[in-house]
């Protein structure tokens, strides 16, 4: 079959910045996609922390023209590839706009800190976005090929799909494209003011009910549901939730009309980057021979570097993840005192929310001896808190896809996780049946109750001391599944060609 030729556009990628998940597919899925044969880019944001990079990109001596509201800017675009590969990834360069992030300062690619101490969104997010979701057509005569497939991923790409549609298809070139749209999280969708229609250059009859307009606002997620020619989110689960009102955040009614173009695809993981049989920044690496002798030493390492005494039989329980409500903080601290009293140790990485900031300190200083916290964001550390742990906990409110716990099960390390979204389409819950049966691969809860996490970790816990040879299974299981890209690159690969006819 011909090969296709598809433009990613992503607010964030791996090795050049990162808050989430997001980073990882827009890093990653595109060298699947060329891996299988198919010539892809990817363009992103100019930001400052890439301008500052050891490598940083190239100067192409391109300029593209970018209207937004009633100006056009003229912006230069760069050029470098992705991490370990050929694959041209594209930043567009607007220091207004883009030129600000800097941890020092507590400012980041959509937040900055405040005075008070909370996170507040950029002012100018919108006009920030759109300026970006038009910079990605415009490059497109840049990239030395013609896209089959533009593909655009979460709110801040969501205009991409209208600009297509309404505003290029009708220019030379643009005809044949057609749009993907992929949501990451429907909790984040990019909801602003009327007048933002303004910036955007769109004709103001799209803003109505059926189109751009969500209750009065200008909702970017619902622009790239509406106007992309297919619409997925990041597991079949999850693209069933978002139809209901429980965890649709308002737009369940319209993805219920949409269904026919929607679909769920899990993500895959980078094995380049995630296997503690090649990973730097572990002590020792392992594989599912090598595991039960040399696992420890991560153990070790990691209880070292929080300051914990090294007892090596206590079950060291890891968490990474960003500090908000969807990640079930609430749940792992209503439980915490209880882990502690069935003898495990806490280990936390993350940011985010100050609220749990404030409260995992507390809750760190009254137990220096069993609990670590590292509040920020480092990636070589959140590598050893996957090996180094005994069990990973990931017990999410809503989880599109999650990308942790398939780190965990590749590092040996079961993880506990709340039933919901990816995290039920990608772990199999080790209770006696599925034990009998040796397919568990980690812990599973329904219920959204500290009651239930604390249950699962404690039936856990309970295997990982009384009947190692079951804990052993698990982990053996875990470390057997194959959760890489390639798997989910075809998928998209077909959803592409569904699209195109
Ligand atoms: P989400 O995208 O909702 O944050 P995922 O599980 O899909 O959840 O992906 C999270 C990614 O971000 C993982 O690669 C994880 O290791 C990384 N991550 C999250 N918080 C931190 C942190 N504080 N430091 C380092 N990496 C982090
Ligand atoms: C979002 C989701 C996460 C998913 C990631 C990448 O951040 O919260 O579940 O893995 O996007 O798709």
């Amino acid at each position: 079959m011909a090969s296709l030729k598809v433009l990613i556009a992503a607010s964030e990628v791996v090795g050049f910045a990162k808050t989430g998940g997001l980073a990882d597919v827009a890093g990653s899925l595109p060298r699947a996609l060329a891996a299988r044969g198919h010539q892809v880019a990817v363009v992103m944001p100019y930001y400052r922390g890439v301008r500052h990079l050891k490598d940083p990109p190239v100067n192409t001596g391109v300029v593209i023209p970018v209207p937004v509201g009633n100006r056009t800017l003229a912006c230069r675009l760069f050029r470098s590839t992705l991490p370990k590969s050929e694959v041209p990834i594209f930043f567009v360069e607007a220091p207004d706009y883009f030129d600000r992030d800097d941890a020092r300062e507590g400012k980041g690619l959509y937040q900055q800190t405040m005075p008070g101490g909370y996170k507040a969104d950029y002012p100018d997010n919108a006009e920030r976005f759109t300026f970006f979701s038009r910079a990605v057509l415009e490059a497109i005569p840049a990239l030395g090929f013609v896209p089959d497939i533009v593909h655009a991923n979460d709110w801040q790409t969501g205009l991409v799909p209208v600009y297509l549609a309404e505003v290029y298809r009708s220019r030379p070139g643009y005809g044949q494209m057609r749009s993907v749209y992929t949501i990451h999280n429907i909790a984040y969708q990019g909801n602003f003011g009327a007048d933002v229609m303004g910036l955007t250059g769109l004709p103001g009859w799209l803003f109505n009910s059926t189109q751009l307009e969500f209750h009065g606002r200008l909702n970017f997620l619902k622009a790239g549901v509406v106007f992309a020619d297919a619409v997925n989110t990041v597991s079949p689960t999850y693209s069933r939730e978002i139809t209901t009102y429980e965890y649709g955040c308002g737009m369940e009614g319209l993805l219920q009309q949409v269904q026919g173009k929607l679909s769920g695809i899990v993500n895959g993981v980078d094995y380049g980057v995630w296997d503690p049989a090649v990973d730097p920044h572990i002590p020792a690496n392992y594989d599912a021979g090598t595991v039960f002798e040399q696992k420890p030493k991560s153990k070790a390492e990691l209880l070292t570097r929080f300051n914990l005494p090294v007892e090596m039989d206590k079950p060291v329980l890891g968490v990474v993840a960003r500090l908000v409500v969807q990640k079930g903080i609430d749940l792992i601290l209503s439980a915490a005192p209880g882990f502690l009293d069935l003898g495990c140790k806490l280990i936390f990485l993350g940011e985010g929310d100050p609220e749990y900031h404030n409260e995992l300190e507390q809750f760190q200083r009254r137990h220096p001896d069993k609990v670590g916290l590292y509040l920020g964001f480092d990636e070589t550390l959140a590598h050893l808190i996957e090996a180094g742990s005994d069990l990973f906990l990931m017990p999410s409110r809503y989880e599109p896809s999650g990308l942790n716990q398939l780190y965990s099960l590749k590092y040996g390390t079961p993880p506990v996780v709340r039933a919901t979204g990816g995290l039920a389409d990608t772990i199999v819950n080790a209770d006696e049946e599925n034990l009998a049966a040796k397919t568990g691969t980690g812990f599973a809860f329904n219920d959204y109750t500290a009651g239930a996490l604390y249950d699962t970790v404690k039936w856990a816990t309970t295997l990982y001391r009384d009947r190692p040879e079951d804990f052993r299974q698990v982990v053996r299981t875990a470390m057997r599944q194959d959760w890489s890209w390639g798997r989910s690159a075809g998928e998209y690969e077909a959803l592409y060609r569904r699209i195109l006819g």
